[in-house]
Order: C-alpha cells, then sequence, then structure tokens
C-alpha cells in the first residue's frame, strides 16, 4: 500500500517563535492521537532546524518550502538542498505554483533542483497543476503531463520512487474553491496513468499523489476517498493546529 500523506505548507507565515509554538502544538496532538498517515511540516528555512528539533521525528516529518538550483558557492540569499539536510528536514517542497509564478521557475531550473534534493538526500514533494484559462480550455491534463516529463522523467525508477506528486489546481489555491472529488480523482488516475506508462505500474502503484487547494477538515475525507488521492498539501489550513489536525483526521 502506499504511503499517505498530509502535509503543511505554512508559506511565509510565522515568526521563529510562532511557527515552533505551531509545531509543538501539532506535535502534542498527535503524541495522543497516532496518526493514521505520514505528516509532514512544509516551514520557511528559519523554522527547519527549531522545528525538526521540537517535534517526535516518528510523528512528524519535516520539510523546506524551496531550495536553491545551485550546489553552493556566490549565490547571495540562497539556501541549498545541503543546507536544507543539515538541519534534519528530509523533505523539500519543490515546482509550488507561486514559486513558478513569481519567481519564475522554470521547468528545467526545477529539474536542477530535483537533481540536488536527489543528491542530497531529500525526499521531493513535487507540485503540478494548471491555472484557471488551461482548465476552461481543457488543457489541464497536457499541462501536468508537461510539468511531470520535463522536471521528473529524466530519473531512474529508483530515484523517482523518492518523488511524492502533489495536484494543485492554481485556481483553488487559497482561494476556496476545492477541486470536487471527481474533478480530483480523475487527474489523479491520469497523473498515475503517466507514471505507470513511462516507469511500469508498480511503480505508479507506489506513488503518492496528494491533492492541494483549499483542503480542510470538511472536504478532505471525501477528497482522500478518492482511490487515487493519497492525503494532502495543506497551506491555510496548516496554520493552526485544530484545523491541521482536522485534516489529518479524515484518514482515522
Ligand atoms: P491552500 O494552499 O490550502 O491555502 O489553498 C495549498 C498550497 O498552496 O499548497
Amino acid at each position: 500500500m502506499r504511503e499517505k500523506i498530509v502535509a503543511g505548507n505554512w508559506k511565509m507565515n510565522n515568526t521563529l517563535e510562532e511557527g515552533v509554538q505551531l509545531a509543538k502544538e501539532v506535535n502534542e496532538i498527535l503524541k495522543k492521537n497516532a496518526p493514521k498517515c505520514t505528516v509532514i511540516l512544509g516551514t520557511p528555512f528559519i523554522h527547519l532546524a527549531d522545528v525538526v528539533r521540537t517535534v517526535d521525528s516518528k510523528l512528524v516529518k519535516v520539510s523546506a518550502e524551496n531550495c536553491a538550483d545551485k550546489e553552493k558557492g556566490a549565490f547571495t540569499g540562497e539556501v541549498s538542498a545541503a543546507m536544507v539536510k543539515s538541519t534534519g528536514a528530509q523533505y523539500v517542497i519543490l515546482g509550488h505554483s507561486e514559486r513558478r509564478a513569481y519567481y519564475h521557475e522554470t521547468d528545467e531550473i526545477l529539474k536542477e533542483k530535483v537533481n540536488l534534493a536527489l543528491a542530497n538526500g531529500l525526499k521531493v514533494i513535487f507540485c503540478i497543476g494548471e491555472v484557471l484559462e488551461q482548465r476552461e480550455a481543457g488543457k489541464q491534463n497536457d499541462v501536468v503531463k508537461a510539468q511531470i516529463e520535463n522536471a521528473l522523467f529524466h530519473l531512474s525508477a529508483d530515484d523517482f520512487a523518492k518523488i511524492v506528486l502533489a495536484y494543485e489546481p492554481v485556481w483553488a489555491i487559497g482561494t476556496g474553491k476545492t477541486a470536487t472529488s471527481a474533478q480530483a480523482e480523475e487527474i489523479h488516475a491520469f497523473i498515475r496513468s503517466i507514471v505507470a506508462k513511462k516507469y511500469g505500474q508498480k511503480v505508479a502503484d507506489d506513488t503518492t499523489i496528494l491533492y492541494g487547494g483549499s483542503c480542510k477538515a470538511s472536504n478532505a475525507k471525501e477528497l482522500f476517498a478518492q482511490p487515487d488521492v493519497d492525503g494532502g498539501l495543506i497551506g491555510g489550513a496548516s496554520l493552526k493546529a485544530a484545523d491541521f489536525y482536522g485534516i489529518i483526521e479524515a484518514f482515522n
């Protein structure tokens, strides 16, 4: 059975103190209520080391939200995959639509980031998804297929096994507009089929595919009940421990 995951993505929220407090609260809740899925906190770089020290690593894994596309050196302000790894974080979120749109991250750049993350022993939560105009034009399958092919399909099957995919329709992120469970299932099944074509059915069956975009406690259960939806990548609802736990609980 493939891994079920609920991952938070704090984005650019929380001071160091607030972030550590939130991580502590999530950890406390999970100590009392053992999760039936892997729980990951995606935090800004500055929180990583402290959050790693705050949580029980058996209950909560920690992820960065980005890493550099260069190995090391004179790249002022950048944070490398090796640096992320040195904090004790185990994951990095790459290809988020906000990084693609606001920081001009192309498939080529993301391919470099993926390679460096894997070379440094990080697992990757790789985000894909179409914008509203692409969905309205019926192009969502082509868009996600190209995103996956361009940034990931150079990987060996062994390396691809370290990738978690996160389908996040851009029109659903932070908008309160969730994809219906049928819409999510349809494209998740399509994504799994293209992975199967490239790497074979076994690899595809083992690939965790998360849904992201206004996922909350009230819709998580129905979304996660879809056969090809293996959990969620959660933005807004990951900023309060009780809200985030409400989503984790969907797997109970
Ligand atoms: P949201 O964000 O849950 O606030 O819609 C999801 C994401 O961007 O990962």
